[in-house]
């Protein structure tokens, strides 16, 4: 019996609500499939850990995890307890950054039952790659000056290799999808990095002729993932624009509670964290009505990473067989609690 060892991380606010189901979800998935089991080992780092302790993950953190198969994150932050920077770097960021999760991925597409604020969804999927550990999100530049003179100067950071990679895993992507790749450039208004970026990604599409390929500046493509989002199915894109990109996705899904992320280290050096895309929702905190399915479709993709595709699909089939009966939380229009959809997901997989 094979036996994955996941390190549960379940944060703060209503990750401590929806780890736990999305861990429920993945013990009946196992048994289920009956040739692998998941052990998992929870870890309180959290802001509530911050205040006691002075630090959002001891010291050794990072060398404890590295020991994981992979690690499975809720949300982190609590403003009331501790700055938003703090817990974001203190942690999140620094399991990023230390494993050299290079990619993030987050896919969108139409759940069936749930009404997208989009007029004509047309059954869009597809799937944002963002490069997950340079560009715009680089800490080069600095503040001179007072005053009115007062300047900051912020430098984006592209390599080629960060770049190359990045699209490489896109097009990768692409094959195991319907092999249509779509670079987000601004190469008329960035001069240097963005017709860099353009470079590479006309580079590495010479070694994937077998793919349809194009570039939209990330304007027109913020407008496109609204007006004809259905054209899309692998969209490569920077940090920031992947990351502005990819809540637009979540979005036009219906709610932010049901988007899925999974950060990925390529190199198979280090684990890659899966953590939805929704923050600690403070406002819905101890209600019991968190959407849990943003954790268990993320719970879907680290089963696709762990090699449990058959698994990983059925899981997914679960999740659309309940939006369709619009078993529900009430971000979706619904009156369901978080322990009632995540039963019906159980149910379902059990059928
Ligand atoms: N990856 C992360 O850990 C992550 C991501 C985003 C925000 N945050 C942190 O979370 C805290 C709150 O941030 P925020 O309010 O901007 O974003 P948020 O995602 O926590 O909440 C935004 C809105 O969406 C709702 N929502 C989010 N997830 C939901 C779910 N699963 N079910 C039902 N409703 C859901 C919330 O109730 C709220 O109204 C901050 O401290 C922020 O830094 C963490």
């Amino acid at each position: 019996m094979k036996k994955w060892n996941i390190a549960s991380i379940p944060g703060d606010g209503i990750g401590k609500e929806v780890v736990p189901a999305a861990e429920q979800v993945l013990h009946t998935i196992a048994d289920i499939h009956g040739g692998f089991q998941f052990e998992f080992t929870s870890f309180p780092w959290s802001s509530e850990y911050y205040l006691e302790h002075g630090v959002m993950m001891p010291e050794d953190g990072i060398q404890t995890l590295a020991s994981f198969d992979s690690i499975f994150l809720g949300a982190v932050g609590n403003e009331q307890l501790v700055p938003d920077h703090v817990s974001l770097w203190g942690l999140l960021i620094k399991i990023r950054r230390e494993f050299e999760q290079v990619i993030n991925m987050r896919p969108a597409k139409v759940l069936p039952g749930i009404a997208s604020p989009l007029a004509n969804p047309n059954q869009f999927d597809f799937v944002v790659v963002r490069e997950n550990s340079e560009g715009e999100y680089s800490s080069s530049g600095g503040r001179i000056g007072n005053g009115e003179e007062e300047i900051a100067i912020q430098n984006a950071v592209f390599t080629r290799k960060g770049t190359e990679r990045a699209m490489r895993f896109a097009f990768e992507q692409a094959k195991k999808r319907s092999g249509h790749v779509t670079s987000a450039t601004k190469s008329n208004g960035i001069i240097h990095s963005m017709p860099f970026w353009d470079e590479v990604f006309n580079d590495v599409s010479q070694d994937y002729p077998e793919m349809t390929t194009e570039s939209q500046h990330i304007d027109a493509l913020a407008a496109f993932l609204v007006t004809k989002p259905e054209t899309l199915d692998v969209v490569v894109a920077s940090n920031l624009f992947g990351d502005i990109l990819t809540d637009i996705g979540a979005g036009i899904m219906g709610s932010i509670g049901v988007a899925p992320a999974a950060n990925l280290n390529v190199n198979g050096k280090y684990p890659s964290m899966f953590e939805p895309v929704h923050g600690s929702a403070p406002d819905i905190i101890g209600k019991g009505i968190a959407n849990p399915i943003g954790q268990i479709w993320t719970a879907k993709m680290m089963l696709d990473h762990l090699g449990e595709e058959e698994s990983a699909t059925k899981v997914l089939e679960a999740i659309e067989q309940v939006t369709r009966q619009q078993m529900v939380t009430p971000d979706l229009g619904g009156n369901c609690t978080t322990e009632e959809v995540t039963n019906a997901i159980i149910q379902e997989l059990k059928r």
